[in-house]
């Protein structure tokens, strides 16, 4: 959950870790630091907050010189932010120095014998633990202490680590917690995910886990825990250098909104080939799609709700039972995966701690297990038995919103091939939504012009207490993604509910000005959810409707009706979040929040 550079090259190190921490800001932001060694000694400047307080306290990097040095962008976990707890972290006499990403899960009990062998701690972090126990185990062989180091520890972890005495080296390790390593002409470097290295190379590294990778300015080498060197291929990484950037847009929640029409289109264009659709990295044939008798869909948060809905889509078009669990119940609730399952777990970043735990019980189970995944190399990427892609490029802003959009297409196309391999759908049904998926980009760039008029709607709830979400169907899987948007950048408190359960509690809550935002996409279930919405309005709420071109109906229970334009019902979902996510946006900068850096959340939650 936090974010490591390291830096080791012919150039000054400090400008170079803050640059790549400014672009793992996401993963975490509440105190930032570096070390660099200088030729003689490592020095160390940390910081509770932001990091641009870490950039004025190093005058930019040019407090701390030297050619070597790691970084760190902290989402606490043990410890409160503050100074003290901000990484690096030292050994006791500052000639060993450890930035961590992970939570070492026996670090009270390392702490305790730490402490009766003399050693002091000053701060609550479970990473002061490893640099004073590679003090420990340290006898003149960095590698040979980091690997007795990885013996005893239990948990998740990727390193930065500079021994004093070692100069023009520093090392890395991972178990668990995401690292790259990236090769430059400028020097070589470390990294939490690849936005931090972009600008000085493409060629990288994955480390995979219990690997460690000793680096110095012209050379890498690997090893693995048993300290014996080994080979790694680079990968190229092709991603726009600009897609890590702002570009000209106030946020990147912003920005990468405005990027959802070409990452749909992206994602599912060159895979509609012939008027077929072909997965070409999947490596699913068509008998294994065949002998598919029950899904699940594994996920956390939104891409959870995303599995929400396509549970609906696969249901209802390849005809197969569908479950979708949180990544966190999934892992620990023994489930019962009989021959024929099918894990599908979607994610983001492919580092999600649960949902990297959750593929590893199906595996464990022998059950296969298809990772739908934005980033490329990652371990849920690398550790599935089959992936596919979602082509949104880098998201940075915490809340997602076009790989939200993506991991719906990737669905929506695995359901359609899974019906036609079955035979569950007919040709013109097939052509059809092939048509209307085609549409989907130009429409929502339709629904992202209607901004203004959203943004006059939302200036009017910035002061709101309680938020509620009501559809039925695919439209309560919509209300919830439309719910924890705004709920995680607006900070009101707002809830999701399936539209016929209100009577049986929650209407209580309806009170004179509460706003309800309906989600009336489902043709069968239009009168249905309008009388849901007719009840909370006698009841005091103001209600604000998403529904299709067309049904007028709503107008009659609405006070604020947004339409969206006619797509096939399986993919409103793809129309019908645009306008709850530029709600949730503009109530949040209305309020002064930190859209891109909503407080105590970070991008990649690599930690349970
Ligand atoms: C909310 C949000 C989170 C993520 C969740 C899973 O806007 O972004 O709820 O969807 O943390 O993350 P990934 O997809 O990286 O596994």
């Amino acid at each position: 959950m936090c974010g490591i550079v390291g830096y080791i090259g012919e150039e000054q190190a400090a400008p170079i870790l803050l640059d790549g921490l400014s672009k793992l800001e996401y993963r975490g932001y509440d105190s930032a630091g570096i070390a660099v060694y200088n030729g003689t000694e490592i020095q160390m400047i940390k910081s509770m907050g932001r990091l641009k307080v870490l950039s004025e306290l190093t005058h930019d990097g040019a407090k701390l010189p030297g050619t070597a040095g790691i970084g760190h962008t902290r989402w606490a976990t043990h410890g409160a932010p503050s100074d003290v707890n901000a990484h690096p972290h030292f050994n006791k006499t500052g000639s060993i120095v450890v930035v961590h990403n992970g939570i070492i899960e026996n670090y009270l009990k390392l702490r305790q014998k730490l402490i009766r062998r003399g050693y002091e701690f000053v701060s609550e972090t479970d990473t002061e633990v490893v640099a004073h126990l590679l003090d420990y185990y340290y006898q003149g062989n960095p590698l040979e202490a980091i690997a007795k180091l990885m013996h005893r520890l239990e948990g998740s972890y990727a390193f930065g680590i500079i021994f004093q005495d070692h100069p023009g080296e520093i090392y890395a390790v991972r178990k668990d917690s995401p690292l790259i390593v990236g090769a430059s002409s400028r020097g070589n470097l470390i990294a939490s995910d690849v936005p931090a290295i972009l600008k000085y190379t493409r060629s990288v590294y994955f480390i995979e886990n219990e690997e460690i990778v000793r680096l110095s300015k012209e050379s890498m080498t690997f090893y693995n825990i048993d300290e014996e060197e080994i080979e790694k291929q680079p990968v190229t990484i092709d991603w726009d250098i600009n897609a890590a950037e702002k570009g000209g847009y106030e946020h990147f929640m912003l920005k990468e909104m405005y990027e959802q029409p070409k990452a749909v289109r992206d994602t599912f264009s060159p895979r509609i080939k012939d008027g077929d659709i072909v997965i070409e990295e999947m490596g699913l044939s068509d008998e294994d799609i065949k002998a598919v008798k029950k899904i699940y869909i594994v996920a956390c948060g939104s891409a959870y709700h995303t599995g929400m809905t396509c549970k609906y889509v696969f249901e209802g078009l390849a005809r197969i039972p569908v479950e979708v669990d949180l990544a966190s119940e999934f892992r620990y609730r023994n489930p019962i995966l009989e021959p024929g399952t099918l894990v599908i777990v979607v994610t983001q970043s492919g580092e999600t701690a649960d949902s990297l735990a959750a593929l590893r019980e199906a595996k464990k189970r022998d059950v296969p297990v298809l990772g739908i995944v934005n980033v490329v190399g990652s371990s849920i990427a690398r550790e599935a038995d089959h992936v596919m892609y979602t082509w949104a490029g880098p998201e940075i802003a915490v809340a997602t919103t076009k790989a939200y959009s993506t991991q719906l297409i990737a669905q929506y196309l695995l359901a359609m091939k899974f019906a036609r391999v079955r035979g569950e759908m007919p040709d013109e049904m097939f052509a059809s939504m092939l048509e209307d998926m085609e549409r989907l980009p130009e429409q929502i760039e339709m629904l992202l012009s209607n901004k203004e008029k959203i943004q006059r709607f939302a200036n009017r709830y910035v002061a709101a207490r309680d938020v509620f979400f009501i559809g039925r169907g695919i439209d309560y899987a919509i209300s919830m993604e439309g719910s924890l948007k705004l709920k995680e950048i607006s900070y009101i408190h707002s809830e999701a509910y399936a539209a016929g359960e209100l009577k049986h509690g929650t209407i209580s809550l309806i009170e004179e000005g509460t706003l309800v935002n309906a989600v009336v996409t489902q043709e069968e279930l239009f009168k249905k959810t309008i009388s849901n919405m007719v009840e909370v309005k006698s009841r005091g709420a103001c209600v604000m409707a998403v529904t299709q071109v067309g049904n007028t109906e709503v107008e009659k229970a609405a006070d604020y009706v947004i339409y969206i334009p006619k797509t096939n019902r399986y993919f409103t979902n793809s129309l019908a979040i645009i306008p709850l996510q530029l709600f949730a946006y503009y109530v949040s900068i209305g309020k002064g929040c930190d859209v891109d850096k909503p407080r105590n959340l970070a991008k990649s939650v690599t930690v349970e």
